[in-house]
């Protein structure tokens, strides 16, 4: 039986921890979105929390494109995609793509960060679209070379990530593939696996 909405949530929320923020806890990926507009606030609300993060030397190497449907911009993002993530992706009613910054602006050297910091900022935008009832799916399966080059990007720049956004829609309207991981349960290493004291000795 197909599943409804509330019960995929719950099925793919993480697991609640005392004191921890919920909408991490509740942010997943869909594949399948709902024919439903974003309000422009709500977006730039997301972009207000990835503005607002964390970056090296401040640099803030963001930035942003982004594409709502029908427009030019959804497009040229739509047709940088992989073909697997062209196929879950055109029910997402918006699409971003991010870009980072290769050198400082202060010092004109390499910034090693610059995509750490990008990822960083996406991130904030993913739990805060999650806390308006929104979702999120970012990519790295699209052509870099094509994307860049339908935006003119400067070379100092260099794209990153395609995000799409959106309401949760009806996983029954994905292709088999997506459509068996929409409504799987997510899978995350262990504490143990991943935080050392020690290079592989756990640190709790
Ligand atoms: C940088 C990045 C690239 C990703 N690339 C793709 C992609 O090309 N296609 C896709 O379907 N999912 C992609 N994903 C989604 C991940 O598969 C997903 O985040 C992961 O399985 C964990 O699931 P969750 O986000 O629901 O917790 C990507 C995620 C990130 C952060």
């Amino acid at each position: 039986m197909a599943p409804t909405k509330e019960s995929l949530e719950s099925l793919k929320h993480a697991p609640g921890v005392e004191g921890m923020v919920h909408h991490i806890l509740h942010r997943w990926s869909p594949r399948a979105y709902a024919d439903k507009d974003v309000p422009v606030e709500d977006l730039k609300k997301g972009f207000e929390a990835a503005r607002w993060a964390a970056s090296s030397f401040n640099e803030q190497p963001w930035r942003f494109l982004v594409g709502r449907r029908g427009d030019a911009t959804y497009q040229k993002i739509f047709d940088s995609l992989v073909p697997f993530n062209q196929s879950w992706a055109k029910s997402a009613p918006v699409l971003i793509l991010s870009v980072a910054r290769k050198h400082f602006a202060h010092n004109g050297e390499v910034n090693l960060h610059s995509w750490h910091d990008t990822g960083a900022a996406m991130a904030n935008f993913g739990v805060q679209i999650t806390a308006l009832g929104l979702h999120s799916h970012s990519m790295a399966g699209f052509d870099h070379a094509k994307a860049q080059a339908a935006f003119h990007i400067p070379d100092d720049f260099e794209t990153v990530a395609v995000t799409a956004v959106g309401y949760l829609g009806d996983p029954e309207s994905l292709p088999e593939g997506p459509r068996k991981s929409e409504v799987a349960p997510r899978q995350r290493k262990d504490l143990k696996e991943i935080v050392f004291s020690e290079w592989d000795k756990p640190a709790f």
